[in-house]
């Protein structure tokens, strides 16, 4: 039975500083405010902490492996949001995404071979091609009619025809930029021309804003896709649980599963049952909670494309998915637009991590009080200049 619909308060102020929190002890003790590394301010669903509460109280923190259920509701969420019909068999559960992907890069792409990677992008795909010791080829991320997207005819003209491995990252971090089911059909013709295999980052995939638009996942749009893919998806993003890592990988063709398996053995710890016990509880109760979320984020997109666009020098795109905002920094006339953010009070991320100097990324997964503070340093800053 699904527990009473509750009201929840995104605008709860949680002091995060006493908890150990990457984000905000990155400026401990300074007046800049942390809307940096991609995790939210928001409380997981209720739900969620009852459930580890319940856990936590049982006493007994042995050995674990996933609950049944956990799989069961996996494998009807991908049914009944996409229609994509997995068996449980193709799910590899890893306790992070990250490790997923450097996975990824050792076992499926070889000595000799390519990896194929957007740019500007989340930093860890750059470097599990570097880890890997792999050939890396950048497809350069352009705007393409107000959507950020991989140009990979540009990526084309460095491939040598030994094959390799293609990274996707959809939702796109940084960007934003939910794939269309025929740039995925694009993608796979792609992969396909160049013996690539797949492998799709889709941690975000929860995280839609564009109400106008559904997250489709790369494997599913047909049996050629899902034979040559891993797919990489997470509770994390969505409920706010990245402190506590599960990730799953899932893997419809069973050489591909075997060679991941092959290269996680031995060296990849299994899930911690805190993880997985609050994996299953979102996955069962989170949904009301996650549609009041993305309600909440709706607000904070709207108001921020709003004020940051009205800036002179800065400009954002319309932002499909994520709580992340790519801000093209090009027109101001300062050297190092992070710092200069930084200065004024406000902790971004650098935009070179991703592979673009001039922008800057902005996490908007914060209270509409601490959002407004960030804007109001930054208006004060470019209004200076
Ligand atoms: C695209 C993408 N992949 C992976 C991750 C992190 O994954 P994990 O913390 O599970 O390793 C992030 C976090 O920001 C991300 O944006």
């Amino acid at each position: 039975m699904s527990p009473k619909p509750h009201s929840f308060d995104f605008d709860k102020e949680i002091d995060r500083t006493t908890t150990a929190s990457d984000k905000w002890d990155k400026y401990k003790g300074q007046n800049i405010l942390p809307m940096w590394v991609a995790d939210s301010d928001f409380q997981s669903p209720p739900a969620v902490i009852d459930a580890l509460q319940t856990r936590i109280a049982h006493g007994v923190l042995g050995y674990t492996h996933a609950p049944d259920n956990l799989t069961d509701l996996f494998v009807a969420r991908m049914a009944s949001r996409y229609g994509w019909h997995i068996e449980p068999e193709w799910v590899v559960y890893l306790p992070g995404l990250v490790c997923g992907l450097n996975i990824a890069a050792r076992a499926l792409c070889d000595e000799g071979q390519t990896i194929v990677s957007p740019s500007p992008v989340y930093p860890p795909f750059i470097s599990s091609a570097k880890f890997a010791e792999r050939r890396l080829v950048k497809a350069p991320v352009k705007l393409d009619q107000g959507r950020w997207m991989p140009d990979l005819d540009e990526a084309e003209k460095q491939l040598d025809g030994k094959g390799g491995l293609l990274q996707m990252c959809n939702p796109l971090n940084p960007g934003g930029t939910v794939y269309r089911k025929e740039e995925l059909e694009a993608t796979l013709a792609f992969a396909e021309k160049h013996d690539l295999l797949v492998c799709s980052d889709e941690i975000h995939c929860d995280l839609i804003l564009d109400e106008a638009l559904t997250h489709i996942p790369f494997a599913s749009i047909n049996e050629r896709a899902a034979q040559r893919s891993v797919t990489l998806m997470a509770p994390s993003k969505t409920f706010n649980i990245a402190g506590l890592g599960a990730s799953i990988a899932i893997i419809p063709n069973p050489k591909i599963r075997q060679r991941f398996i092959k290269v996680k053995r031995g060296i990849v710890p299994g899930v911690s049952l805190l993880a997985f016990t609050a994996a299953e509880a979102a996955y069962e109760h989170g949904q009301d909670w996650l549609d009041a979320q993305l309600d909440y984020l709706r607000g904070h997109r709207d108001y921020l494309m709003q004020e940051i666009n009205a800036l002179p020098g800065l400009k954002l795109e319309k932002i499909e998915a994520t709580y992340l905002a790519w801000i093209d920094c090009s027109g101001l006339p300062v050297d190092n637009p992070h710092r200069f953010f930084e200065q004024a009070g406000v902790g971004l991320s650098p935009g070179i991590d991703f592979g673009n100097r001039q922008f800057v990324r902005l996490n908007f997964g914060c209270t509409r009080k601490t959002l407004e503070e960030a804007v109001a340093r930054m208006k004060a800053a470019v209004l200076l200049l």
